[in-house]
């Protein structure tokens, strides 16, 4: 099979960690920070290193607080139901996942949230125009209650990569706390909070940090103030019937799901030890590879990527100057996009993902809100032969349906 899904969650994961998962779990494997035998200790210990491993990988401030929750979906949920009141208001953009569009519909319907949903270009890159004037809006409006501005560092339909460090300028400017929805690209590229004036940053492990599924992150800025929004044990403050507020209790109740918190230890130990540049260059020269020569054949519609089209192939690696991930998406004039990636499947063998991936506005505004598109996602198992293969066959595709 050639995985070319790997926006959905990469496929497969290093061997060798789910075999060293399962060495440390052997070792260390019980209730961490509730009992004082060593293993529990040491258990405690791990997840606290790995807090401060992915602080430092992320441009946290404080170990403290980063929190695990379950996935991005999960600590979006966390974060906005944590941050938000009644009438606060909101920016964000019509690139987001429904893990941010459905929280904010929840909240607008509960508490009376607004949300101004700023618009993106042909290319996909975010009208930083408008977002200035919706987060000047924002910021004047002085209603007293917490605001927030929430974007996402790369679509997951376009694979395009918002210029951040702009954007968090933006909101500190206006004095509005940004939360960064990193789900697409840690792993792929840099993804530092201090460089985005981030106050709040959102990650998953089943992606591209290689983790194992079932574990993901919020990190906090030692300035914003959350609340709980769960409850029950910590291990600590165990005779208060109210929710401990020391961090990162404040926001973990229950046990730990130690298994994922060694696994994601390991895949980011794994991703330094590699480079993320050296990584992401060469899921770029694939993927450009593929984007150039899907681009030639009759009938095909592609978004995002239009960068790989640029000087140097687009593909560029600092924190301002990386425009693209290793994704995009397509369609075959005249051919629905589920039938599309069934084609590719049955006959071909390759594993695509169509439809609307969860974000309906980015489909509404690129013209295919009906239909969505075909997925192509890369990630660090893609081969050269694997994208001559995935040309191929969307060439052959095109000649056999496609009416001339
Ligand atoms: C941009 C974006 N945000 C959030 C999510 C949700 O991630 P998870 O499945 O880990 O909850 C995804 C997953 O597809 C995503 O692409």
């Amino acid at each position: 099979m050639i995985y070319l899904d790997n926006g959905a969650t990469t496929w497969p994961k290093h061997r060798a960690m789910f075999a060293e998962m399962v060495e440390r779990y052997m070792e260390i494997g019980v209730s961490p920070g509730r009992g004082s035998y060593d293993q529990a200790v040491e258990a405690q210990i791990y997840i606290s290193k790995t807090r401060e491993k992915l602080a430092r990988f992320f441009g946290g401030a404080d170990a403290n607080r980063v929190i695990f929750t379950s996935n991005a979906t999960d600590a979006l949920n966390l974060a906005l139901f944590g941050l938000l009141q009644q009438n606060s208001r909101v920016v964000t953009t019509r690139l987001e996942h429904n893990s941010v569009l459905r929280p904010l519909y929840q909240l607008q319907q509960t508490l009376g949230v607004k949300t101004n949903y700023v618009s993106f270009d042909t290319l996909g890159f975010v009208d930083l125009e408008e977002f200035e004037k919706a987060i000047a809006a924002v910021s004047s409006a002085n209603n007293k209650v917490p605001n927030l501005a929430i974007v996402s560092h790369a679509s997951n339909v376009l694979g395009t990569v918002q210029p951040l460090a702009r954007i968090g300028d933006i909101c500190r400017n206006y004095g509005v706390p940004l939360l960064v929805d990193a789900s697409q690209s840690a792993g792929h590229i840099q993804v530092d909070m201090a460089a985005m004036a981030a106050s709040a940053l959102v990650f998953t492990g089943h992606k591209s940090l290689y983790a194992p599924p079932g574990i993901g992150g919020l990190i906090l800025q030692p300035d914003l103030e959350i609340k709980s929004t769960r409850f029950g044990g910590t291990g600590i403050e165990s005779k208060s019937m109210l929710h401990t507020q020391a961090f990162p209790e404040r926001l973990e109740a229950g046990t730990h799901n130690l298994m994922g918190i060694i696994g994601l230890s390991l895949a980011v130990d794994d991703l330094v030890r590699q480079g993320l540049q050296v990584i992401h260059r060469q899921e770029m020269v694939l993927a450009s590879k593929l984007y150039r020569g899907l681009q030639h054949i009759p009938g095909i519609e592609l978004y995002g990527g239009a960068t790989f089209m640029g000087e140097n192939d687009g593909i560029k690696s600092s924190l301002e100057g990386c425009y693209q991930l290793p994704l995009f998406a397509a369609n075959l004039k005249g051919l629905h996009p589920e039938d599309l990636s069934s084609i590719l499947d049955g006959d071909f063998d390759i594993a695509v993902r169509s439809g609307l991936h969860c974000a309906p506005l980015v489909h509404e505004t690129m013209g295919t809100g009906q239909k969505g598109a075909v997925r192509f996602s890369l990630g660090q198992f893609n081969t050269e032969a694997e994208i001559e293969q995935t040309i191929l066959a969307m060439t052959h595709i095109a000649e056999r349906w496609i009416p001339s």
